[in-house]
């Protein structure tokens, strides 16, 4: 007889803590979305489906999915697996995240109340905040107390149901302070239920003893970062913020030239604050993703497209710097890009870990549906780090990492907004949130 691991009859939930079971049968989800499809990022319609199982379920042996179909199929096999009954409930792939800035020290408390003032981002910048108030703060932390706070943070995206992040230093700005802050992601992806995917941001802002030379600057990020981040294999991105003030066209080009030479992929912080050709050049260097794009027009999303670049949205840094700029997002779908939806999790712009509040904002202020918010935060994610064939969707032979969500329709997850309705959540096959477990160690 299988073991049932759930009685629920009265609607409360009381799980056992799975321990070392080799198989789960996962039965009676009133939607299973599973996303199944074509093994590419999707585009146009294909971003409305979600291929969802009604009464659905899925078998998962050493991490991986077996089988996936409805119920009564998967209870034939489950004769030696720990069942998990997620009658009326949702389940999800692990929402992937791919942009954040997850490894700093401090906060941006100051910066916050300024902004509620009515100070702009730039402002604020000028006046001593900003990024340059964070680089210095997390130049002086050790690589200890970076790791403890970042942890925290790991813990917060699990309990949103995110189980896959792209992580970003650039609050370094040195060369011994962008490796310090790449071992820690590291270190979190060896020591915490997340995988993270390392990106090399060292070109995240000019430091201050550079002001009057940035050049100087670009050298040492192309002489000596570069070639070291690569030796180490420490990052698999390398991504520059492309705008006036940080990193103009050209510097951004060099930089981003240079480290596709050493085998990096590119990410581009392109056209958030101005349209300064960011998306463009994306699409002349045929980078992986270009993010933000909220000041990107026509001619940007053409040359995405030409380039084969998918667009990152990051609807958290709209509304936490309390504009309403959101970029185009039907535009680029109706342009057939592959869009991304992700939070820019970090400390100034966008204090946010949780992609279902990306939903409610990709559904209520960029006019995506649930479905194309559902695909831009799962698959599409997924393809834009590399890790399409791998997660993203719930399909036999990907690893079991999925979300069990406390409501009967994928649509009730952009709908109510500010708490998670995640009941408990999966890495590999084993339980890493919920059901009693603190999401911060690996088990
Ligand atoms: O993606 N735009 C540049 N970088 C971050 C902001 C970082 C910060 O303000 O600390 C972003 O919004
Ligand atoms: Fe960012």
């Amino acid at each position: 007889m299988p073991r049932i691991s759930r009685a629920c009859t009265s609607g409360k939930k009381n799980r056992e803590i799975i321990k070392f079971v080799s198989s789960l049968a996962i039965l009676h989800a009133a939607q299973l979305v599973t996303l199944a499809g074509a093994k590419k990022p999707r585009v146009g319609a294909e971003m409305s489906e979600l291929a969802i199982i009604c009464d659905g379920g899925m078998r998962v042996s050493d991490g991986k999915i077996d089988s996936v179909g409805s119920s009564d199929e998967i209870k034939k096999n489950a004769a030696d697996a720990e069942i998990i009954d997620a009658g009326g409930q949702v389940i999800l792939p692990g929402f992937v995240d791919a942009h954040t800035h997850p490894v700093f020290a401090g906060d941006r408390l100051d910066d916050f109340e300024r902004r509620a003032r009515g100070e702009s981002y730039e402002q604020i910048a000028a006046a001593g905040g900003g990024i340059w108030s964070t680089v210095e703060k997390t130049r002086s932390a050790s690589d200890i107390d970076l790791f403890e706070q970042a942890k925290k943070y790991a813990s917060w995206f699990l309990k949103c149901g995110t189980t896959t992040v792209e992580a970003k230093s650039g609050y370094g700005l040195t060369v011994d302070d962008e490796l310090k802050i790449l071992r820690v992601i590291r270190r979190l992806n060896e020591e915490t239920p997340l995988e993270f995917v390392p990106t090399f941001l060292g070109a995240h802002a000019i430091p201050h003893e550079d002001r009057q030379s940035p050049q100087r600057y670009v050298d040492l990020v192309i002489n000596e970062m570069l070639p070291r981040v690569a030796k180490e294999k420490l990052a698999e991105f390398c991504d520059v913020f492309c705008e006036q003030g940080y990193f103009d066209i050209e510097r951004s080009r060099e930089i981003l030239t240079a480290a596709k030479k050493l085998g990096l992929k590119l990410r581009i912080h392109a056209d958030q604050l101005s349209n300064s050709g960011g998306a463009k050049l994306a699409g002349e260097l045929k980078a992986t993703t270009a993010d933000h794009l909220e000041k990107t027009e026509e001619r940007g999303i053409a040359a995405m497209k030409a380039g084969g670049v998918q667009p990152v949205l990051l609807p958290g840094s709209v509304y936490a710097l309390g504009s309403t700029c959101y970029p185009r997002a039907r535009e680029m779908i109706e342009a057939g890009l592959a869009v991304v939806i992700s939070t820019d999790f970090n400390p100034g712009s966008s204090p946010s870990p949780s992609l279902p509040m990306m939903l409610s904002l990709a559904c209520t202020q960029m006019r995506m549906s649930p479905a194309e918010a559902i695909v831009a935060s799962t698959i599409n994610a997924a393809y834009s780090l590399g890790r399409g064939d791998k997660i993203g969707s719930l399909e036999i032979g990907k690893l079991a990492n999925f979300s069990i969500f406390d409501c009967e329709d994928y649509r009730e997850l952009a709908y109510w907004f500010g708490f998670s309705q995640a009941d408990s959540v999966y890495v590999q096959g084993k339980r890493v949130y919920g059901g009693g477990l603190r999401p911060s160690a690996k088990n």
